[in-house]
Parts: C-alpha cells; sequence; structure tokens
C-alpha cells in the first residue's frame, strides 16, 4: 500500500468510528438517528454495518481530520473534502447518513453517503482511490462471505439499503454491486463462493434491465442464476416495510425463478396478449428464447409451459424448436453468438 493510501485508509477508520459515534450519541447525530429510525433500522442493524452520520457542518471533518493530522490535498483525492478553486477545505458528504463500505477484509475503504432531506443527489459515493475500486468488489462481502459459503447461495441486491433491511430480514447473504452494473471481475470472484446466484434488484425499469445483464454476466462466468421478482415498482427494502420480513423470505426470495422463466414472462411486456396477432409474436419470441436452451429436458419443460399457458400441440412446439435449432446449426460455424442457458457450465474452481 502506498503512504498515500495507507493514510486514506486510516482516515476512513477515524471517521467511520466518529460518524457512528456521533450517529448513536450527540445531537449532532440525531438527524441522522430519527431517520434511521423512521426507516425501520434497529439498533443491533446500526451497530452491525457501522452506520454513522456526518453532521451538516462546512468543516467539522475537515477540522477533524486536519487536527489529527492529515494531509488535506489527500483528502479530497479520497473523496472526503473538497476544495473547488482553492477555497477552503469543505466537507463532502456533510449532512448525510453514512454507509462505511468495507473491502473483503472487512477494512473501510469508501463511503456511502445518503441525504436525509430530499436534496441531490440522493447517494454521494467515494470517488474510485487506490484503495477502493468499486468494480471488483461487494457491499457487505466481508460479513456476507460465511453465510454465502455456507449456503452456496448469494442475493445481490441493487442498494445499501436492500442489503440492510434483507439482513433485518433475516437474510445474511445479502450483498451489492455498488450502484454500477455488475462486472464480469465481479462475476468470476462470486463464483469462487457460490453455485447459485439470486437477482433482487429493483422492480422498475432500471433494475429489469440491470437484471437481464447481470444475469447474463453471472451466467458465463458459470454460475446458476435465479430472479426474484417483486411488485411492480418495488424495492426489497420497500417490499419489507409494507408486507414483513416472512413474506420477502418466502415469497420473494423463497419464490425465485429461473432466469429463463423471468425472460418469458418479461417478454409478454411488449404484447397485449388478448390481441390474436400480438399473441402469436410473444409465442415467436417465447420459442427463439426457449430454442436457445441447450438440455432437451430443460427446453421440454418450457415448451410444455408455454404449450399449456396458450393452448398449442406439443407436435406444433416441437417442430418449430426444431426448426430454429437447424438454423442455429447452420450459423454455428458462422460466428453465431453464443446463447446461454440456465445449466451452469463447468468451471474451474
Ligand atoms: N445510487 C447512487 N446514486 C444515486 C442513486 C443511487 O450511487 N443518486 C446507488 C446507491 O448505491 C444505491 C443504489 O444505487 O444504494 C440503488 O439506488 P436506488 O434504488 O435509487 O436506492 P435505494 O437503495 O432504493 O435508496 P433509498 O431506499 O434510500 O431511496
Ligand atoms: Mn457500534
Ligand atoms: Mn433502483
Ligand atoms: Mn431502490
Ligand atoms: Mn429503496
Amino acid at each position: 500500500l502506498s503512504a498515500e493510501a495507507q493514510s486514506m485508509l486510516e482516515a476512513h477508520e477515524w471517521l467511520s468510528k466518529l460518524y457512528h459515534h456521533l450517529l448513536k450519541h450527540t445531537k449532532e447525530g440525531k438527524e441522522g438517528s430519527t431517520y434511521l429510525d423512521n426507516r425501520g433500522i434497529q439498533q443491533e442493524t446500526i451497530d452491525a454495518f457501522q452506520l454513522g452520520f456526518a453532521p451538516d457542518k462546512d468543516n467539522f471533518t475537515a477540522s477533524f481530520l486536519e487536527k489529527k493530522g492529515f494531509h488535506l490535498q489527500t483528502m479530497v483525492k479520497a473523496g472526503l473534502l473538497t476544495n473547488h478553486q482553492e477555497q477552503k477545505f469543505k466537507d463532502s458528504f456533510r449532512g448525510r447518513v453514512i454507509f462505511p463500505i468495507r473491502n473483503h477484509q472487512g477494512k473501510t475503504v469508501a463511503f456511502g453517503g445518503r441525504i436525509v432531506s430530499d436534496g441531490e443527489p440522493k447517494y454521494l459515493n467515494s470517488p474510485e482511490t487506490d484503495l477502493f475500486h468499486k468494480g471488483n468488489m461487494f457491499y457487505n462481502f466481508d460479513l456476507a462471505r460465511n453465510h454465502i459459503r455456507k449456503t452456496g447461495e448469494a442475493i445481490l441486491f441493487e442498494g445499501y439499503m436492500d442489503v440492510i433491511t434483507a439482513y433485518q430480514a433475516g437474510i445474511q447473504n445479502g450483498i451489492a454491486s455498488l450502484g454500477t452494473s455488475l462486472t464480469e471481475k465481479q462475476a468470476r470472484l462470486l463464483r469462487r463462493y457460490v453455485d447459485q446466484v439470486v437477482i433482487c434488484y429493483d422492480a422498475d425499469p432500471a433494475g429489469l434491465e440491470a437484471t437481464k445483464k447481470a444475469a447474463n454476466i453471472l451466467q458465463n462466468a458459470g454460475c446458476y442464476v435465479k430472479i426474484a421478482k417483486l411488485k411492480q415498482g418495488m424495492d426489497p427494502d420497500d417490499y419489507i416495510k409494507e408486507y414483513g420480513s416472512e413474506s420477502f423470505r418466502n415469497h420473494v426470495i423463497g419464490a425465485s425463478v429461473t432466469y429463463m422463466s423471468f425472460q418469458l414472462d418479461y417478454l409478454k411486456k411488449d404484447y397485449n396478449l388478448q390481441v390474436e396477432s400480438e399473441r402469436m409474436q410473444y409465442i415467436e419470441k417465447a420459442l427463439d428464447e426457449i430454442a436457445t436452451i441447450q438440455k432437451p429436458f430443460e427446453r421440454d419443460h418450457y415448451l410444455k409451459e408455454l404449450g399449456e399457458r396458450f393452448d398449442i400441440s406439443k407436435e406444433a412446439m416441437q417442430q418449430e424448436i426444431a426448426y430454429r435449432r437447424r438454423k442455429f446449426e447452420k450459423y454455428k460455424d458462422n460466428q453465431q453468438p453464443e446463447r446461454h442457458t440456465n445449466i451452469r457450465k463447468n468451471v474451474n474452481t
């Protein structure tokens, strides 16, 4: 570690303790504790995740760091302070609930900060530094690692609050990919620990798009992917608040479906299935998807479902599939992109 990175690490260590203390025990932190209280976050959870609050003052953190002897320009690099146009050093995270982001060894290397009012941006995150490469790590991986190993399964969420409220609901193998979309590196890392990943992103257009991308990346890394479906427009935290922990465990995580099943369902959004011509278009698309499945029994399973749903004979469906697969064969040598299935490939671990 460079001297500069070492000093950033120490600053995060000091500040996470300070912010946590302020949140729990002082009136400067009251805004933060009230906010978390309103969101149903319990003390034990606040401790487990070392949540804190950065006071809403211009240079509270700056003067703290200065007193501790830190080089303030380095703290700007770490994203803890700003000094626009060589002005005075100011606190970056002021007035925000602090989510310490720990690396896989449990060291705090960055912060996420959520505003407690309606301001913008909602979340402020530390920039990339020598310490913090968000594409290489997961939020909460250090605490979740053993549970992930034990269960052979990781639950992938979008946000800090989802990981935290799921933890409160009894899900201890939850991690988040830190705002950015999942990277191949993260997928390979995860594959070393698990066979199976359940994606539980927000049920909004952005979350659904991100789900598809993450699912493909995870499958290519050799993970078996399942999707947890939430009610339209909700995220895990919303769901738990509305329907409770048990329902979340049983009806969301416990009821997650295969990626193929999710895709066949997701395709429906483009068609009005009451209209005959659109129904036919949907069936065409669904058959295209099913034809990509490598394992005959899996293909059969989804064909059967589709056939029953739309009352189409098995023979007709099988002809359609055979036709599509012949087309694949024909183009295979012609750089037909590889299609993914739900069956994980053999990966050396
Ligand atoms: N995010 C971010 N900056 C934003 C919005 C989101 O970095 N302006 C990242 C954060 O890591 C956040 C994640 O994307 O945790 C998911 O975003 P979103 O669904 O908007 O956040 P929630 O976790 O639902 O936040 P909250 O419940 O606090 O509103
Ligand atoms: Mn504590
Ligand atoms: Mn979201
Ligand atoms: Mn969300
Ligand atoms: Mn939310």
